[in-house]
Parts: C-alpha cells; sequence; structure tokens
C-alpha cells in the first residue's frame, strides 16, 4: 500500500506542534488488508504554520534502508512493538497470566480527534488485546498530557507499559533527570546521548527524593533563557522509569512509566500515569513555565483558588514531639505576631508518640498532652486570627502501637524486612485498611476545626507496588471529599512524595527537611523546572540549622523562605528583637505581594557568575518581577559580575530598585547606583548588559524589584 493511505493528526500549544501519523503496515501481520499500524511522533518542536502538509511531513520523516537492515524500519511509534523486531526498548511487555510472553503486533482500529484531544484504539485481534492512548493538548499552560491503557479478555502480567513514546531530539548533545536524597533534593543529572540506554528505574515504591520523574532535552547550545528544550513529567507517586535510548539506526526514544515490578497481579486491564510534554524554544525556562502554570491552573484541586497563601507556622523544629499546651500558645502567639496566618501542630499530638519509635496508626489525640482535646489550642489559635493545622502520616504503623497489636497482618510485604525509622507500611491496596484509617482520620478532622493536613510518608516500600500507590490516592481522594475544605501537603521526609500525580490531589509540598536558606537556595532553583510559588513549602529555619549544623543570618533566611510559599519553622523564642523585626519586615513584604508572585512565572536566570543563583518572578502580565540573587559562595572574581535579566520587553522602559539596599556590608565601600536609587532602563539593556549588584558576603541575598513604566 502506497504511503498516501498515511494518517495524520496534530496538537499544538502556542510554540510546540505535535505530529503524529500512521502508516500502512509493512510486511508484518495486517500489511495484507493494507491495515495502518500504531500512530507514530514523527514530529515534536516549535509550532507549524497552520496549513502544514502533515502527509508531506510524514514523508519527510521516513529514514532511508541501507545494509545491515531489516527491509522496513521498524516503526518507533507511540508503542514501539517488540513484534515487529523494533530495534530497541519496546513500549509494552506483557505475558499470559501463566508467565508466557506475548508479542503484540498491532494495527489502528480507531482515531477520535477531538477538540484538543485525540484518542487512538490500536488493536491486536489474533491475542484479543487493545492499547488506547490519550492525547490532550492544554494551550492555556503550553502543556501536552498523554497516557495509555492496555485491556484483555482475560487477565495478563504486565511487565511493562510505557506511557506513549516520544522522539528524542537529535540536534542535541545531553539529557538531564534528576536525583536527590534527604535534604538535597532535586539533583539535576546532566548525561551525554550515546548509543544505547540511558535508565532510570526506582526501586522505592514512592517518588522518593532521589528519583524526581522528570526529564529535560535541552538542544545544543540552550541555557535556561535560550535555546531549544524538549521536557517530560511522569505524574506517579509509586515511582518511575525512564529510558531515554539511542538505537544503532540513530534515532532516539523517550519512554516513561511505572518502575519495573510495580504491577504485582495479573489483571485484564493496566494503565499509565499522566505524561506531561513541553517544548520551547525559549531555554530550559520556557519549559518549566510550562509546568508551573500547568500545575498550578490545571493540576491542583485548589478548594477556593482565591484565598492568598496563608503564612505557615510549624512546630516541629521548636518543640518536636514535646507537645505542652501552655508552651504551644505561647509559641502561636509569638507567630502570630511575625505574621504566621496558619498554624501547623506536627507529629506528636497522637497515641503515646514521645519520639518515633511508636505510635504511628494510633490516630487518637494523646489525652496526656491534650487532655481537653484540640479544643483550647484551636481556640487560642483562631482568637490570634490563624487557622489550624495537622500531622498525619496515615500509611504508616509501629510495632509499638495499639493497631499493630490488633492487625499485625495489615503490615506490608514480608515479617523478614528492615524497618524504617522503626515503621513499616500498612497495605493499602486492602480496602479495610483504607476504610480503618478513613474513619479515624476522619473523626479527627471533623472533631475540630482544621484547614491543612501534612501528610508524610518517612520511608520507602518494601518493594514497587503500584496497588500500594493507588490505595493511597483512594484514600487521600475518600478523604478529600469528606473534608473539601482542607488543603494537603504532601510531605515525605521533605521532598520524598512530589509528583502531579499526587499533586492532582493536594495543595502544597514539603520541598525538603532542610530549612538551611543555603540549601533551600539551591533546591527551589531546581524545583522550579517544575514547581510553582504556589505549591512549594518554604520556611524560615532555626539560626543554626538543625540538619547542616549551619549558622545563617535572618535577612538570608527570610528571604529565600519569601521566594516560595512563605513559613517558619523555628522556636520564635530564640529570635532577638532585630531578627524579630527583620522577619517581620519580610513576611509584610512577602503578604503585600503576593498576590502577583502567586502567579509570576519562575525563570533561572544565567548567571556569569557560579557563585550567584538567581531568579527572575515575572508577573502574568509582564507589569512587574523581582529577582532574587543569592550569592551562595565567595565569587573567584573581586566584583560582582553584570546579571542579565530576561523575557521582558526590549523597547519598554523599567524602574529597578535593590528594595534591600540598607543590608550592604561593610566592605561595598564603593558607590554602585543601586545601593543609593533606583535605575530606569530598557528591557533591551537589561537583557542585553544586565544589573550590576554591590558586593556582599556569601550566604546573602539582593532583592531587586522591577516595574514597567
Ligand atoms: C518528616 C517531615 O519531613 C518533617 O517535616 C516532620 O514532619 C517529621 N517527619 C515529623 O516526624
Amino acid at each position: 500500500m502506497s504511503q498516501d493511505a498515511t494518517r495524520c493528526w496534530r496538537l499544538d500549544t502556542p510554540g510546540q506542534t505535535l505530529v503524529l501519523a500512521a502508516r500502512p503496515i509493512a510486511f508484518a501481520r495486517g500489511a495484507e488488508d493494507g491495515a495502518l499500524g500504531m500512530p507514530e511522533a514523527i514530529y515534536w518542536g516549535p509550532a507549524l504554520p497552520e496549513g502544514e502538509d502533515l502527509a508531506d511531513l510524514a514523508a519527510a520523516a521516513v529514514i532511508d534502508v541501507t545494509g545491515g537492515m531489516l527491509d522496513a524500519p521498524p516503526p518507533l511509534s507511540i508503542c514501539p512493538e517488540a513484534g515487529r523486531s523494533f530495534p530497541g526498548q519496546p513500549g509494552l511487555v506483557v505475558a499470559e497470566a501463566d508467565g508466557a510472553p506475548l508479542l503484540p503486533a498491532f494495527r489502528l482500529s480507531a482515531a477520535e480527534d477531538g477538540d484538543g484531544t485525540l484518542t487512538f484504539t490500536c488493536t491486536d485481534p489474533a491475542l484479543g488485546l487493545s492499547y488506547v492512548a490519550r492525547f490532550a493538548a492544554v494551550p492555556a499552560t503550553g502543556v501536552i498530557e498523554t497516557a495509555a491503557a492496555i485491556e484483555a479478555d482475560r487477565p495478563l502480567r504486565l511487565h511493562w507499559l510505557a506511557a506513549p513514546v516520544l522522539p528524542g531530539p537529535q540536534l542535541a548533545d545531553e539529557m538531564i533527570d534528576f536525583a536527590g536524597r534527604w535534604c538535597g533534593e532535586f539533583q539535576p543529572v546532566r548525561s551525554p546521548w550515546s548509543a544505547g540506554i540511558r535508565a532510570r528505574d526506582n526501586p522505592t515504591g514512592r517518588t522518593d527524593h532521589s528519583h524526581f520523574p522528570g526529564l529535560f532535552l535541552p538542544g545544543r547550545g540552550a541555557t535556561n533563557t535560550g535555546g531549544e528544550a524538549h521536557a517530560l513529567h511522569y505524574g506517579w507517586s509509586g515511582g518511575h522509569r525512564m529510558l531515554a535510548e539511542e538505537l544503532p539506526d540513530g534515532r532516539r526514544q523517550i519512554q516513561f512509566g511505572h518502575a519495573a515490578g510495580s504491577e504485582r497481579e495479573a489483571a485484564p486491564r493496566f494503565e499509565t500515569a499522566t505524561l506531561c510534554l513541553a517544548f520551547s524554544t525559549q531555554g530550559l525556562n520556557g519549559c518549566a513555565v510550562a509546568f508551573q502554570r500547568h500545575l498550578r491552573d490545571r493540576v491542583v484541586p485548589w478548594p477556593d483558588p482565591a484565598r492568598p497563601r496563608p503564612v505557615h507556622y510549624n512546630c516541629w523544629e521548636a518543640v518536636y514531639f514535646r507537645h505542652d499546651l501552655a508552651e504551644l500558645k505561647d509559641i502561636a502567639s509569638r507567630a502570630a505576631d511575625l505574621g504566621a496566618e496558619r498554624f501547623v501542630l506536627d507529629d506528636g499530638w497522637f497515641g503515646r508518640r514521645d519520639d518515633d519509635t511508636t505510635s504511628l496508626g494510633d490516630w487518637d489525640i494523646d489525652r496526656r498532652k491534650f487532655p481537653d482535646g484540640f479544643g483550647p489550642l484551636v481556640e487560642h489559635i483562631h482568637g490570634l486570627g490563624m487557622t489550624f493545622g495537622l500531622w498525619f502520616e496515615p500509611e504508616m504503623v509501629n510495632e509499638a502501637s495499639e493497631l499493630f497489636r490488633h492487625h499485625p497482618d495489615w503490615r506490608l510485604g514480608p515479617v523478614s524486612q528492615i524497618p524504617g525509622r522503626q515503621q513499616y507500611v500498612l497495605d493499602l491496596s486492602r480496602a479495610e485498611v483504607r476504610e480503618h484509617l478513613f474513619q479515624k482520620i476522619d473523626a479527627v478532622l471533623g472533631s475540630c476545626d482544621v484547614d491543612y493536613v501534612k501528610w508524610d510518608h518517612n520511608r520507602v516500600l518494601p518493594a514497587p507496588d503500584a496497588a500500594q500507590a493507588r490505595g493511597f490516592y483512594a484514600l487521600l481522594d475518600l478523604l478529600r471529599a469528606a473534608h473539601p475544605g482542607v488543603e494537603f501537603e504532601s510531605c515525605a521526609s521533605g521532598g520524598g512524595r512530589i509528583d502531579f500525580g499526587v499533586l492532582s490531589r493536594s495543595h502544597r509540598v514539603w520541598l525538603s527537611d532542610s530549612n538551611d536558606a543555603l540549601e533551600r537556595l539551591r533546591i527551589q532553583r531546581d524545583a522550579a523546572l517544575f514547581l510553582p510559588m504556589a505549591v512549594t513549602g518554604s520556611h524560615v529555619g532555626p539560626r543554626t540549622c538543625h540538619t547542616s549544623g549551619r549558622v545563617l543570618d535572618i535577612r538570608f533566611r527570610a528571604w529565600v523562605a519569601a521566594q516560595r510559599h512563605m513559613g517558619f519553622e523555628m522556636d520564635p523564642r530564640e529570635l532577638t528583637a532585630d531578627e524579630a523585626a527583620v522577619l517581620r519586615e519580610v513576611t509584610g513584604w512577602w503578604k503585600a505581594n503576593r498576590d502577583w508572585t502567586v502567579r509570576a512565572d519562575i525563570l533561572r536566570l544565567d548567571s556569569a557568575d557560579p557563585a550567584i543563583i538567581a531568579e527572575q518572578q515575572m508577573a502574568e502580565d509582564g507589569s512587574r518581577f523581582v529577582v532574587f540573587a543569592g550569592r551562595a559562595a565567595t565569587s573567584v572574581q573581586i566584583s560582582p559580575r553584570p546579571l542579565r535579566l530576561t523575557r521582558l520587553d526590549p523597547a519598554a522602559r523599567y524602574r529597578v530598585e535593590l528594595i534591600n539596599r540598607g543590608d550592604a556590608p561593610g566592605p561595598s565601600r564603593g558607590s554602585p547606583t543601586l545601593k543609593s536609587r533606583p535605575l530606569s532602563l530598557s528591557g533591551a539593556a537589561l537583557m542585553g548588559r544586565g544589573v550590576t549588584l554591590p558586593w556582599a558576603f556569601p550566604e546573602t541575598m539582593w532583592v531587586l524589584e522591577g516595574v514597567r513604566l
């Protein structure tokens, strides 16, 4: 059959086009009756003109056949098929329930083209299998969502199902995926493209600090602010697997799906999580902004989107497990005086939880600590004008707990497993376990006026387990339905469960257990490749950081927290009058600006000096911005290098002002103008030359506000 029979479809967001084509099957099963094969993503890149001839585009993408190849190149389809001798990793590895492997060969049986959506159904009638892929373009955010499912007329064993597979760019030399650790989340890892596979397979059963499920593919020469970039994020909380493969013929493919071994039972249907795609010609920032907007405006189910993000106070690093009513009231009063608007009672309020060896699972208020329940504390907190938030770790159990004594069989995994933080995971795939947890947590939430839950998860799973992740989602969904006004924060020893899957049912993430502003500055910058300010919790920690021992000035601690969803997490009784005044002032600035910063794009700046970690938060309408330039280290050279801004209107003029110029230290003896007055410069000048900031000590932050004139 001729190429003319090829069918093509396109999806567009501003600046991005994805074209899919289904070609007549060559040689294999289906060729005889002229069937079309699985669609292939033949183009993913800059926006194409409206009238682009897609059939010719598909024809232009056909690669030649030469020595050492099969007689037709096996298609790099949205689910590359082993049954068609695909020379790389297949998109589906499936077997009969008894383990006998299947080699499906799909044909396209239906394609629905809706308003910005595409649904493809492919079948293998001989094997009684169907595969469905869905795509949806969201022009308002710049993201294309996609997911896949397979279905059979009998239970099958699934070893691997990739979300629809995308081609990797060939004019690109490297990729960026993400590693990390406790107190060191979102560490970008740059690897060169080369023959074979770069694989990430997360064995922890949760998203985890060490395996954030995202990938950036910078084109050759791309920076934060310029050049081409593709990016992907897999929104799943059970641990992902990623493959970035260069085939012997030079083609490149990207696959994302659940971690190996996730599906432990045979079943007639399996589905992937949603894979989000972004493309930009404006550097990594273009993709980052698409993800930030998409997460904030499309993914997170805000109970009340108009409600300003409240300043948090969290008592963890002030009192840990020592919950004393009088002390907590005193701390709450001081926190309110500093500007806090939500008081969060962290771990330690339930069972007999005096340390981390006991009581997880016993979700009853500890009457030794709160003889009259939460009433007196909540009344005090409300009296101060704050709302009340509460910590839970629902999926966990200590052996030293009533729950474990009654239900030892509810533990997930083998008895011989190694505990984590003296705790075990409850089997949330079991309906009775979810029901029990729902009843207990629902009762606590119903007994007092709570508007926020910090949902923790402080250990990895015994093994990857998609049923557990689905059970977690089901429990959280039940609680959200019963308490629609409550906001949930996803925490897992800090940033161990951050992904768009959990964020489609929660409202904030605890980015890291590190309240060390120096470490946070870096973590926040790299997390902004995916996360907007609205969901990214950031707290002012103690003067001497509890996780690093570093002593940092209150100005630096406060400004770093003010870059995201601000809060405090130190004992306010340690603050000197000067420190309290600084904190009040920065919190006041944050509140005065949050109406626009919460919707601002976070743009990572390309700093000429590696000691400076800088970002520009750009208002949605372009009328204003704020630049945070953090000095993470002492520079190699004497004078600060100019810092170039981005995404301004070259022809417009901007008034730029260093709002904390009073913080210039003694050794800054010269007179850069920003130390004494604002400057008025064109966007072209601010982007082309940049601003010269005054000299500063390491571990300090300059804050530069800009207003379009
Ligand atoms: C780990 C969290 O990340 C901390 O913020 C705190 O909530 C503790 N768990 C409590 O056990």
